[in-house]
């Protein structure tokens, strides 16, 4: 079995050896190698004290250190470790618009293809899926995951471990997951990436745990612990996570890397004083392989042998990481992800295009359409492009998009629209401003070509490394001088569609307001272009939700719909005296969790429930009919919500328990149906235990979480 292949390996090992196998290196800085000589890096891994490597990926390059490997005492092979975050050489939309699609399915194929393009590549693991839950758009990571909620966040987290672990290790087209950051790293305090994180242990159970949780589960093989401080414990030496949460409850059987330095990083955090205090901190903490820092590999043979470290320690470590070196084949043939040849085969295959597109179309929210704006005939004469995005090809990628895809491959928002056009529309095209731009100089110029036109799409938003990690901004409002763009544009009096590409939810209140069509379409990938195209001319009717709440402005940053009532609810905008409000903006966000728009309409209709009360150990079938009420074809995310009354403590408004997308041909009608059981109804107390308290539920299907169609009461009965 691989438990006595592990014994037997670790039986001829040093103790160096066993804490080389703890120790991960980067490349280069940059993304793939070769690698260089600095740090004696190469001399590191003759001698056997590199369990991994990141940042070196192709065929030629990691095969070149895998020699290497193969040279020292005991051939233990490295492992290749690669941030594989939306694609590897096809780029998919960035993870937060995936979100947008709450489809299960085209997640999880974005992430297979992105795991058999990076496997084709040379690379074993990557470090994904992140799957923090964010609540704060100035936080720049905001981008990476699934958005503000545990349900929605599980759900996707489990996804995308199965996709990129597919039918399991050892199979050529997999990688190893790595669900990161652990943990509660989203809620970073002010939004400012790596800040301290001061939580509730309700909070981090009910809210930011759930998504790790549910990529446990899913069978993900390796964990990341996270840069931020959890109540004043560094996560990396947070035993409490690591071993008692991971390792302990969940039974992980996986090994859980650091982040970039951050056991180092305990130093400036204050925790320990120097690299030494770290090592000893973060192993018995539970962190088995360090990433960076240099701390274990020169200061963990010392503490074991003065006993502050327990070989014990090492030793489970060094068998968590030995096992998935197992498990993926490598000691059988540490070349097995090697091969030229499929590394040619994989890249750009017309599949993973495929699949690129079809994540990127359905990644596409529709905010706004006013007066059937879109979709646009495809036979309208003359068309301008606005704005500093329509013509770009990098700005479509996003951050975290590793390994460039060649130019060619990658579709530009205006080639998308000539691809469907073809020949017999007249595109013109002005750029206005640049991204950040504060210069009006461009603005007469955009204005002229608006005026020749019959319709006009604006492209704007953000730079693709505006948002990403490191990358936090307390300003969301559209960069530069964008919406005076738009202003500008739409004074022209033409019909004017905005597109918004951005890695987080912006501010764009004027827009909002004034302007007839916006699509949010994030950085939708190699693909956004073809995509964007299928949307605007209706090859595609728009199905995507927001996965996360969008502010009116800063200053409501946090803003979610699952918080509490208070004592002192605001009924509305007008109900400001002495309430849970603000008296100078409103305390609705401009678009809600779950929003988004669809070209035809859908009705609610005929709820009915199995029962009106429940026995905790029985269930309730919940049963609606959902209508295509307009005229075209279309897809709608049907949300089921509840609301526990009465509890101690206290429970949200509103919780996402499930939803269901489905497809309806216009005039059709289906019965949609939920179960609820007294899984959906459980929540922590304040002593962390899973309970249930009896009493009324309000039952709540709707659109968005604000758009809620259908409602009923049902009560817990003991
Ligand atoms: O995986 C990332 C992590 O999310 C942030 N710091 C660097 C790591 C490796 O690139």
């Amino acid at each position: 079995s691989i438990e006595q292949r592990i014994d037997s390996v670790m039986k001829l090992m040093t103790l160096e050896e066993k804490v080389g196998q703890m120790n991960q290196y980067s490349g280069v800085w940059e993304h793939t190698g070769p690698i260089t000589e600095e740090n004696n890096l190469l001399g590191q891994i003759r001698e056997g004290k590199v369990g991994s490597m990141l940042n070196i990926n192709g065929v030629a390059h990691t095969r070149e250190l895998q020699e290497l490997a193969m040279k020292t005492r005991l051939k233990i092979p490295l492992l290749f470790g690669q941030d594989v975050i939306h694609g590897y050489r096809t780029t998919f939309p960035i993870p937060l618009g995936e979100a947008a699609s709450w489809d299960m399915t085209a997640i999880e194929l974005s992430a297979r293809v992105a795991a058999t393009e990076a496997a084709a590549a040379g690379i074993h693991w990557t470090f994904a899926p992140m799957v923090d839950i964010a609540r704060d758009p100035r936080w720049g990571r905001v981008m990476e995951g699934a958005g503000e909620d545990p349900y929605l966040g599980s759900l996707i987290a489990a996804a995308r471990v199965k996709g990129f672990q597919g039918k399991g290790l050892g199979n050529l087209d997999a990688v190893m997951a790595c669900a990161k950051h652990f943990a509660a790293y989203g809620a970073a305090v002010g939004g400012r990436d790596y800040n301290s994180v001061d939580m509730s242990d309700r909070m981090l159970w009910e809210v930011y745990l759930p998504p790790f949780k549910a990529a446990a589960e899913a069978g993900a093989a390796t964990f990341m612990n996270s840069f931020n401080d959890l109540n004043g414990i560094p996560a990396s030496a947070s035993k409490m996570l690591q071993r008692d949460i991971l390792k302990g409850k969940w039974k992980f059987q996986g090994f859980i890397v650091s982040d970039w330095g951050s056991i180092g990083e305990m130093i400036p955090h204050g925790f320990v004083k120097d690299n030494y205090e770290a090592a000893w901190k973060a192993s018995l903490a539970g962190s088995d392989m360090d990433m960076e820092s240099r701390s274990y590999i020169n200061n963990l043979p010392r503490l074991v042998k003065e006993g502050k470290v327990p070989l014990s320690v090492v030793n489970d470590a060094v068998r968590r990481i030995l096992r998935k070196k197992f498990e993926l084949g490598l000691f059988e043939d540490p070349f097995r992800y090697s091969n030229a040849e499929r590394e040619k085969q994989n890249m750009n295959d017309p599949a993973h295009t495929a699949a690129a597109r079809d994540m990127a179309k359905k990644s596409i929210v529709l905010l706004k359409n006013e007066g059937g704006l879109l979709p646009l005939k495809k036979d309208t004469r003359t068309i301008a492009v606005i704005g500093p995005i329509g013509q770009s090809v990098r700005e479509n990628l996003g951050f975290w998009s590793i390994e460039f895809p060649d130019s060619n491959y990658i579709v530009s928002q205006w080639q998308g629209i000539q691809n469907k056009l073809g020949s017999s529309a007249r595109l013109l095209y002005a750029r206005g401003c640049g991204i950040e731009d504060t210069s009006r100089a461009g603005f007469a110029e955009a204005v002229a070509t608006a005026q020749q036109a019959d319709v006009v799409i604006m492209s704007i938003g953000e730079k693709r490394d505006m948002s990403g990690e490191a990358k936090s901004r307390s300003n969301i409002h559209l960069p530069g001088v964008q919406e005076e763009l738009v202003k500008a544009i739409q004074g022209t009096g033409k019909p004017v569609v905005v597109l918004i590409n951005a890695g987080r939810p912006l501010v764009f209140n004027w827009t909002a307001e004034h302007v007839p069509a916006i699509l949010y379409t994030w950085w939708l990938g190699s693909e956004a272009g073809n995509a964007i195209a299928d949307v605007l001319f209706g090859d595609y009717n728009p199905s995507a939700k927001l996965p996360i709440s969008f502010p009116r402005t800063e200053g409501q940053i946090p803003i979610y719909y699952s918080h509490f009532n208070t004592g002192r609810p605001a009924l509305n905008d007008s109900d400001r005296f002495y309430r849970s409000a603000y008296t100078d903006l409103s305390i609705y966000p401009q678009y809600e969790f779950g929003y988004g728009l669809s070209y035809t309409s859908f009705s609610y209709s005929a709820l009915k429930l199995s029962s009106n009360k429940m026995k905790s150990t029985g269930k309730i079938t919940v049963n609606c009919t959902i209508t295509n009420s307009g005229k075209l074809a279309g897809e709608e995310v049907v949300q089921l919500y509840i609301r526990d009354k009465v509890a101690q403590p206290v429970r949200p408004v509103k919780e996402l328990k499930d939803f269901k997308k489905i497809l309806l041909q216009p005039g059709e009608s289906k019965v949609v149906q939920f179960v609820i059981d007294k899984e959906k109804l459980s929540f922590y107390n304040e002593k962390l235990q899973w309970i249930t308290q009896p009493g009324q539920f309000d039952l709540m299907i709707g659109s968005s979480s604000n758009d809620i169609r259908l409602k009923d009461i049902f009560e817990l009965i003991p």
